[in-house]
Order: C-alpha cells, then structure tokens, then sequence
C-alpha cells in the first residue's frame, strides 16, 4: 500500500475507534452517577457493568454537547424532573414476552389463582385485584388477562376485575397502552394466544381493546414510598425480573411494601431465578408443581 493509502486507512481506523469509544466515565464519575441513580431509583449498578453508562449515556451527552460525565452529573443535579426521566429511561432493562416463564404461570393458574377465586366465591364476593409491578410494556399483565379469561371464560363478566400495572418508564407505559406488539415479544407464546387476542396491522400485532381496557397502567417509581402506598390493596402481587436490579436494602424496602400491599392470603409471585432468602421472613413460601410463590398468611 502507497503512503497515501497508509494515511487513508489509519484516519479510518482512528474515526471508527473514537466513535466506538464514545464518552469514557471515570472511577469517580461512575460512582456519582450509579449513586444518583440509586438514590431515584433504587437500581443498583454494579462496577463490573461500568461499561453499561458508558455505551447507554454517550449518545445522550452528545445530544446534550457535554464532554463528560461529571457535566452531566452537575445537570442532572439542577435538571428538576424531565433529565431525570431519560435516566430512568435509558438505565432500565425492559426484557419481556408475552407468558414468559409458562411454567411459573401454569402453576399460578391452577393452584393460587383457584385458590383465591374459590375463597372470593366462596366469601360472596366476587372481586379479584391484581398488581403487576415493574411490567415493562404491558406483556404481563395481559398475560394475566389471558389466563383469567381461560380459567374464568363467561363467569368473567360477573367478577370485578382489577389489574394495576406499574413502571418505571413511561416510554414502556405508553407501549403498554397502545397494545402494538413486534414479533419479538410473542417468542414465548403459544401461537393460538396470538391467533385468538390479536390482529395484524401495520408494525405489528394489535391487542384487541376489550382487553386492553381491563388493565390499568400507571407510571411508578417503587422507590416512592407515597406513590407504592396508593396502590390498591391486591389478592395478587407479581413483581418478576425486577428486583434483580435492586440491592438488597431496596429489595426489602419494595418487598415490605408488597407485603403490606397484599391481602391476608395473597400471594407475591418473583421471578424464576430471584428469591427472598435473607430478604424477609414475613411470607409463607409455597411451592406447587416446581414454581414458588410467596404467601402473606391470613
Ligand atoms: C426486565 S423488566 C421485567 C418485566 C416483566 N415483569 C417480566 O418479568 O417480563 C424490569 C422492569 O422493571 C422496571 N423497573 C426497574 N426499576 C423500577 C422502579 N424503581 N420502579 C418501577 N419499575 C422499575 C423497569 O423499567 C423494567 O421495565
């Protein structure tokens, strides 16, 4: 190669890197940002993913003309509010699929959720509350309503329903409202659930409206004690995949809440690889067909 090309290729080598680099945090930097974050939120950020600030947030600063992550500290600090929400926006992880974790939930249905229903018919009042905390953009609290539909079928319209499905972003929560849904969120789901609530438009697959209406989305932070104490009481609380995100002061400030959220003889439901070992005593555990739920004692 000439010395021309040499040159060409290394302006070449060296604009790709620096684009690849983006804006690099600094131990210090790091620190203050993972402890704003925790101190809003109650999501913990580990050092080991110190390159997670730096490949979500580089984008950002560049939008924003800052150079470096302490400037950007120093705005979030005299930001009052909407910098605050791209925080919560770009830090969390919102994995989910529709009946994610079949197993888990097939266990729900045919033995807590039975349970209630038959204590609720049995106490003459046929009402059932449900939260879904931390719900990303709605695949799991929908996931709920399918299944109350199958064990439910016609005798639904004689129950009062409530389902109240809480997040952390709002950008999930106008997802979950709209109800429009990409192929990857049906990679858990059976093909006749699709068949059966959705319909194909443009971008995707629409959920149909009647169930749309039976959940109620709200954005909420689980770290606002006020905001957690609003929500109504639940025969049901699910809060899978989420307090992986937490340490564990977090994990029992949220679990204490759900706690005191619950009814007596409801059941908290974590996900599959989260467990309140060393983080409360106050639950029952119960274990059916290999999934454990969490029971508040009557
Ligand atoms: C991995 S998703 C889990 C979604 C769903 N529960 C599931 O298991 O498929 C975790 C969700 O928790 C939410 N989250 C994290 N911290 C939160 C907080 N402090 N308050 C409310 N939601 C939070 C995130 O925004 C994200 O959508």
């Amino acid at each position: 190669m000439d010395r021309a090309g040499k040159r060409r290729m290394s302006t070449l080598f060296s604009k790709s890197t620096s684009l690849r680099k983006g804006v690099k945090i600094t131990d210090q930097e790091f620190v203050d940002l993972r402890d704003f974050i925790y101190d809003k939120s109650g999501i913990y950020v580990d050092e080991k993913r110190k390159y997670l600030f730096e490949s979500r947030f580089s984008r950002r600063l560049g939008q924003l003309g800052l150079t470096s992550f302490s400037d950007y500290v120093k705005y979030l600090k005299v930001d009052r509010g909407q910098e605050l929400q791209r925080v919560f926006e770009l830090v969390t992880t919102n994995e989910t699929s529709f009946c994610r974790d079949t197993k888990q939930l097939d266990s729900f249905r045919d033995n807590l959720l039975r349970e209630i229903l038959d204590r609720q018919r049995k106490a003459g009042r046929l009402e059932l509350n449900i939260w879904s905390a931390g719900c990303s953009s709605g695949e799991e609290p929908y996931t709920l309503v399918f299944l109350l539909l199958e064990t439910l079928k016609a005798e639904i319209a004689r129950w009062k329903i409530s389902i109240t499905a809480v997040d952390l972003s709002e950008e999930m929560i106008d997802k979950a409202r709209a109800g429009i849904y990409s192929e990857y969120a049906f990679k858990t789901t059976p093909d006749e659930i699709r068949k059966r609530y959705f319909k194909p438009v443009e971008g995707g697959w629409e959920l149909d409206p009647r169930i749309r209406k039976l959940v109620n989305f709200q954005p909420l932070n689980l770290n606002d004690a006020l905001a957690v104490k609003r929500v109504p009481r639940s025969h049901i609380v699910f809060c899978r995949n989420v307090i992986i995100y937490f340490d564990d002061a977090m994990k029992r400030k949220v679990v204490q809440a759900f706690y005191d959220n619950l009814l007596p003889g409801g059941y908290l439901l974590v996900g599959h690889s989260e467990s309140l070992h060393k983080i409360s005593q106050s639950f029952r555990p119960v274990l059916n067909a290999g999934a454990i739920a969490y029971k508040k004692e009557e």
